[in-house]
Parts: C-alpha cells; sequence; structure tokens
C-alpha cells in the first residue's frame, strides 16, 4: 500500500518480516511532531499507547485514560505519519465488560482515531473478541505478561511468568491469541527464556518490552528512551540520549537571553525598513516543500504564525 509514494508498513509487512527473520522496530508516540520524527527515522509500528497517562498525563498508572482521550492522541499521530503502522491501544475498561463495548470502542479507535490496527492487554479470556475484530477487519496486537492495567491484580509492575505454571499460562494466551487471529503479541516484562520459547512457539510477530532479545521486535516509550524522566530508570529501558537535561538547559538560556535582552535580537525580529526574506518563511516551510508546496512567499507584515502552513502532509 502506498502513501505520498511511500510504502506503508502493513499486516503483511510485519509477517513478511517475522518469516525473513528481520526484526520489528516499535516506540509509542502521542501526537503528530513526535509521530513525524519517529517516523521519518523509519520505525516500523507507532503505538499510541494508554502509557500517555503517566508520560503525557503525569498519573501513576494508565487507569484512568478515557476512550475520548485515546482517539484524541490517535488522530494526532496518525495526520504526523506517512510510513509506521498506527496501532492505538485499548484504554481499561474499554473492552473488559461487555464484547459489545470492545467492538465499538475498537472501531472508534479506527473510525475517529486513524488507527490502522489495536492493541488489547490480556490472552485467551480476550481471544473471542479478539477474533470477532478480526472478523470486522480490524487488525488486533495483543499484549501479555506485565499487563499495566492489572496492576493492582499483579500486585505492582512486576516481573510475570517466573513460574513453572505462569509460563506455560502465558505460553497458552499467545497460542490463543495467534488461533483467533491476531497478527502481532507484545511480550512485556518476562524472562527472555519465556519469551524466546513463545516466539518461537508462535507464527505471528512477537514484539518485547523488557522480554529480552529473542523476540521479533522490540518497543519502548519513546520518552524513556528520549531520557526525559531522570527519576525513572527501570532496568529494561536503555536511554539512547538525555533530552532532560538538554531541553532544561536549552531552556535556561532562553530564561537568560530574554532576561538580558539577548533574545529577541535584529534577526528574529521585524523592522519597517528590512527587506522581504522569502527564505526566512515559517518553521515549517520544509514540511510544505516537502508536500510539493515550495517556498512561502513573505508578506513583511506576516508574522510567521499567520502564514503557517499545513504542517504535516497527510490531512485526516
Ligand atoms: O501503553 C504502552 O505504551 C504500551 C507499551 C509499553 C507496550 O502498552
Amino acid at each position: 500500500m502506498k502513501s505520498n509514494g511511500v510504502s506503508k508498513v502493513t499486516v503483511q509487512t510485519l509477517a513478511k518480516m517475522k518469516s525473513e527473520h528481520r526484526k520489528i522496530s516499535m516506540l509509542t508516540a502521542y501526537d503528530a511532531s513526535f509521530a513525524r520524527l519517529v517516523d521519518q527515522a523509519g520505525v516500523d509500528i507507532i503505538l499510541v499507547g494508554d502509557s500517555l497517562g503517566m508520560v503525557v498525563q503525569g498519573g501513576g498508572n494508565t487507569l484512568p485514560v478515557t476512550m475520548d482521550e485515546m482517539i484524541y492522541h490517535c488522530r494526532s499521530v496518525a495526520r504526523g505519519t506517512e510510513r509506521a503502522q498506527v496501532v492505538g491501544d485499548m484504554p481499561f475498561m474499554s473492552y473488559q465488560a461487555s464484547m459489545e463495548d470492545g467492538i465499538r470502542n475498537a472501531g472508534r479507535l479506527v473510525k475517529e482515531g486513524g488507527a490502522e490496527a489495536i492493541k488489547l492487554e490480556g490472552g485467551a479470556d480476550y481471544a473471542e473478541l479478539a477474533a470477532r475484530l478480526v472478523k470486522i477487519g480490524i487488525p488486533v496486537m495483543g499484549h501479555i505478561g506485565l499487563t499495566p492495567q492489572s496492576l493492582h491484580a499483579m500486585g505492582g509492575f512486576k516481573v510475570q511468568g517466573r513460574s513453572a505454571s505462569q509460563a506455560k499460562k502465558l505460553l497458552d494466551d499467545a497460542r490463543a491469541l495467534e488461533q483467533a487471529g491476531c497478527y502481532a503479541v507484545v511480550l512485556e516484562g518476562i524472562p527472555r527464556e519465556l519469551a524466546q520459547e513463545i516466539t518461537a512457539a508462535v507464527s505471528i510477530p512477537t514484539i518485547g518490552i523488557g522480554a529480552g532479545v529473542h523476540c521479533d521486535g522490540q518497543v519502548l516509550v519513546i520518552y524513556d528512551l528520549l531520557g526525559m524522566n531522570e527519576e525513572f530508570r527501570p532496568k529494561f529501558v536503555k536511554r539512547y540520549d538525555n533530552l532532560a537535561v538538554r531541553i532544561r538547559t536549552a531552556v535556561e538560556q532562553y530564561i537568560t537571553e530574554v532576561r538580558n535582552e539577548q533574545f529577541p535580537d535584529e534577526e528574529h525580529s521585524f523592522s519597517k525598513d528590512a527587506p522581504v526574506r522569502p527564505e526566512a518563511a515559517t518553521p515549517y516551510s520544509s514540511a510544505r516543500a516537502a508536500a510539493g508546496g515550495g517556498v512561502v512567499e513573505r508578506d513583511p507584515d506576516a508574522t510567521g504564525a499567520a502564514c503557517i502552513p499545513l504542517p504535516f502532509p497527510r490531512k485526516k
């Protein structure tokens, strides 16, 4: 499937990647700007995770996140994404009470949020719902192991599947989801040996988080990967940057320059005599050029904000 000349990642692409032993990369995003960057970097799947309840909303867990919030963030991510598959997470109590709730809410994520697949937490108990959704035409990604929506039942965010009986249950869950027609399954917070066993036992891709290297793919929360929260240092997260420090440094510099009247200088302000500089258009001019819009010819009185063109090539 092609959009703007870019080959879209689909359920079929991901199945092929598993069969060819090519690893799948997945990251979360919650808004169009981050979605655009991770998509441009080449990630295969963007998950609009209910983790947004923690990293965006500042909550202690994911339980309060609502359907309307998920749809809002999904829509933003879908607008910023061209190539990656966009997966919308089903929040707590959007599918647990009834089959009808599950079908209606998964439909809303696709119809209103622009998601191309949905993810739901739970194993064999949700296989029937998964099968119904697949039949309707909604691809389903399962999620087993440490399932954050069951935080209170698990007694905290704890590694699952350490005992033989738990491990067998997780293997059975993965098989049940595969049987139901799920196209992939997230394995969260389980021993790497068990993740390896499950990955070998099912034909669908496994995507690990805190589940070792033998999964078919990996997922991380983008804010964790970028080091946005200095206090959060779980064993399974590798930080690829330290944005907490870098953002604070940039903001401190801005505050200093405002206080010292170093900003805005002549370069960043307007004068009644200044010539028109079309190349100094708007922060979004490169996106507009990419969309075929070219450089914006500036009105000398325009602030930039007034002539911000469509920031993202794809409009949903
Ligand atoms: O909500 C989320 O971000 C997730 C991933 C961490 C798998 O479920």
